[in-house]
């Protein structure tokens, strides 16, 4: 069944009023709901005593209803009764400031006593709803995240070291703890890097935020082993934060799980701006759909403006639909919106749901309920399908992490750099999967691996034969500058990734604000462009084999090559060594495409994104304007929208503006 649903919190309104929001969500065409999320305190009001009669009922009246349940481990709001009397529990932050009870994710994911608290607390849940066919799925916790940096983590960092490293002598010499004297001589000395120690050993720092995120791939496993073992065959997923968020290894935390679930909000109090950049989304979408290599499922889909001290901008009539369409093209089978009725206390009090404070349905719920009509007709078909890509994206947080403790250039930022790429296949329509480290690369004609800058000896391996196969390798400027240990290699940069580059680095430069240099292609290897302005970072690279194919015309290094082409075994591998404006990526990724003759999905020109779900059911065509505007459609062949099911004959047609087609072929 395809999902679609609302996440609930009876225990927020009086039980009168339940059988109203049931009845209202049936008529919304919703078939699942997640509630339990940050109850603790409700279902276990003091330690041992576990009250389930209020969530049995809610449960009973879907249930009647015809509803599916998911529900959420209560772990990410832990009672006071619990945090009061424990202080150690509260997680340090990195400048060494304990946190205090009042909000949420305070805890320390180490803590033994945590651990416990959570067992009784799942274990409890989990027994009393093993046998209710309504639940089918679990989600555990919500959004894992920050770094603790307490007594308790630097003890677990330390074991943890020592099962990594077997002994001192190895930690010491991998790390260069020989620098500034840092020699360690028993596992208990070795510290957490806080703020207030200033700048650390990268090396440490580096292991310090791998430990962190392994700590929540270890606490959501406490929580996974129970409830698979108390309550065989069901879902369980954790609501994961997108592209964005780069704490928690994600690769790490989703293989344990049965499905990513993603909670998406284009339009919040932090990121006000007038017009929603659809692509930020769609990279979100590709990458949770990368993190298991399958269709993931939205867990909170936006319901209507999201803020907590401030309104966020208004979700524009037809965005909502619109953003779920979004998501469902891009591998989504479950769409659960957030949340269903706006909070009337708490922090939350300005992030609202599909109905306002007062409860009466209105312009949002119908929009909504539009769509409950379209999925209730199309969404079975769609299960069976996904997408299919040409071009993979490399994502790594070894990397992410790295940047965190040494950005290179203040000005860089790894995860818009890596955007700015990916932007460019995205306005194109070029599919594009986002795949990690470990993933197989055989499928795939193009690997863009922005700034790969660290990397273990097996990737450099495998990024080589990739292109020895016939690949083509896109590495952009500080690529292969550390090892996996976080120690600058001994050779030239990018070390043996040179190997598929045919190129060294000779020197970098790294531009203050305001700087800029310019490249120009060299007209024997490309077509005639005007100069390209970049900035920030300058590889000045020297070729090998490869040829230079654009040279920067500023600086000492004027004349000197900026970006490099370079055939190896059958296939090629390119080397941009700046960074560029969307002008630069939007030329070599045409150039690219035409090169590789990577597909664009019904090639239009106008301004409207489509991508392609196919499997065994058919293959759909998904239209999005996410514009202010109509846009021109032009159909080769007949087509049916399967969305309200008329047809739509060849020729050229107008997409209103925030609407979405989703057409199959005649
Ligand atoms: C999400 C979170 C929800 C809710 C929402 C609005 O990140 O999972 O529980 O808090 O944000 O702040």
């Amino acid at each position: 069944m395809f999902l679609f649903g609302v996440d609930y919190y009876p225990e927020h309104w009086p039980e009168e009023r339940w059988a109203l929001d049931v009845r209202l969500m049936v008529e919304a065409g919703f078939n699942v709901v997640r509630l339990g999320e940050f109850a603790w305190t409700k279902i276990e009001p003091c330690q041992g005593r576990f009250d389930f009669s209020w969530l049995d009922r809610a449960i009973q009246l879907f249930q009647e209803r015809g509803m599916r349940v998911i529900l959420g481990t209560p772990t990410a709001s832990p009672p006071a009764w619990l945090m009061q009397p424990n202080p150690e529990l509260f997680r340090v932050r990195e400048d060494g400031h304990r946190l205090t009870y009042g909000n949420r994710r305070e805890y320390c994911p180490n803590h033994p006593l945590y651990h416990a608290h959570t067992r009784e607390i799942v274990r409890a849940m989990a027994e009393h709803f093993a046998q209710n066919p309504a639940v089918i799925g679990w989600q555990i916790d919500n959004e894992f995240g920050d770094r603790c940096y307490c007594p308790v983590c630097r003890a677990g960092f330390q074991k943890w070291l020592q099962r990594r490293y077997s002994t001192l002598d190895e930690l010491n010499q991998r790390w260069g703890t020989i620098f500034w004297s840092h020699l360690y001589s028993d596992w208990d000395e070795i510290p957490v890097p806080l703020s207030t120690g200033n700048s650390p050993n990268p090396s440490l720092a580096l292991d310090f935020y791998r430990f962190c995120s392994n700590s929540y791939v270890e606490y959501q496993k406490i929580q996974i082993d129970l409830i698979r073992q108390i309550c065989p065959g069901t879902i369980i997923t954790h609501n994961f934060m997108g592209f964005k968020y780069e704490f928690v290894n994600y690769f790490d935390l989703a293989a344990d799980l049965d499905v990513v679930s993603y909670d998406c909000y284009p339009r919040m109090q932090w990121t006000m701006q007038a017009e929603v950049d659809p692509g930020w989304q769609a990279l979100a979408y590709d990458t949770m759909r990368g993190l298991k290599g399958k269709n993931y499922w939205m867990m909170e889909q936006q319901a209507g403006q999201g803020g907590w001290e401030q309104l966020s901008v208004m979700p524009r009539p037809g965005e909502l639909r619109l953003w779920a369409y979004q998501a469902i093209a891009h591998g989504a089978d479950a769409i659960v919106f957030f949340r269903w009725r706006t909070s009337r206390f708490g922090t939350e009090q300005y992030w609202f749901g599909l109905l306002d404070h007062h409860g009466t349905p209105g312009r949002r719920y119908a929009e909504i309920k539009r769509m409950g009509k379209e999925i209730a007709s199309a969404g079975m078909s769609l299960l069976s399908t996904t997408l299919k890509a040409e071009t993979a994206f490399l994502l790594s947080y070894d990397v992410r992490f790295a940047f965190q403790i040494q950005p290179n250039n203040p000005q860089f930022s790894y995860p818009a750099h890596f955007y700015h790429l990916y932007q460019a296949f995205h306005r194109r329509n070029i599919p594009v999967d986002v795949i990690g480290p470990d993933a197989d690369f055989s499928s795939y004609k193009l690997i863009v691996a922005p700034s790969l800058y660290l990397l273990s000896e097996h990737l450099v391996d495998r990024l080589n034969q990739f292109v020895r196969d016939g690949g083509v390798l896109v590495l952009t400027q500080r690529s292969g500058v550390k090892d996996e240990t976080n120690l600058v290699i001994d050779e030239p940069l990018p070390g043996r990734l040179g190997e598929a580059c045919g190129a060294e680095v000779v020197e970098t430069d790294s531009l203050a604000p305001g700087m800029t240099n310019s490249i120009v292609f060299e007209p024997t290897h490309w077509r005639e462009v005007p100069p390209f302005e970049v900035g920030v970072i300058c590889d000045i690279l020297k070729p090998i084999s490869a040829c230079a194919i654009a040279s920067y015309t500023q600086e000492y290094y004027a004349a000197q090559p900026a970006i490099t082409l370079n055939h190896y075994g059958k296939g090629q591998a390119i080397y941009i060594g700046t960074i560029g404006t969307a002008a630069l990526y939007d030329e070599v990724t045409s150039w690219l495409q035409q090169r590789l003759r990577l597909e664009s999905i019904l090639d239009q020109s106008s301004n409207i994104e489509i991508c392609r779900r196919q499997g065994e059911s058919g293959e759909f065509l998904f239209l999005l304007n996410h514009t202010n505007q109509p846009q021109p459609v032009n159909l080769e062949f007949d087509y049916t929208k399967t969305l309200d099911d008329q047809r739509l004959p060849a020729g050229l047609h107008s997409l209103p503006p925030k609407e979405v087609w989703v057409l199959i072929r005649e």
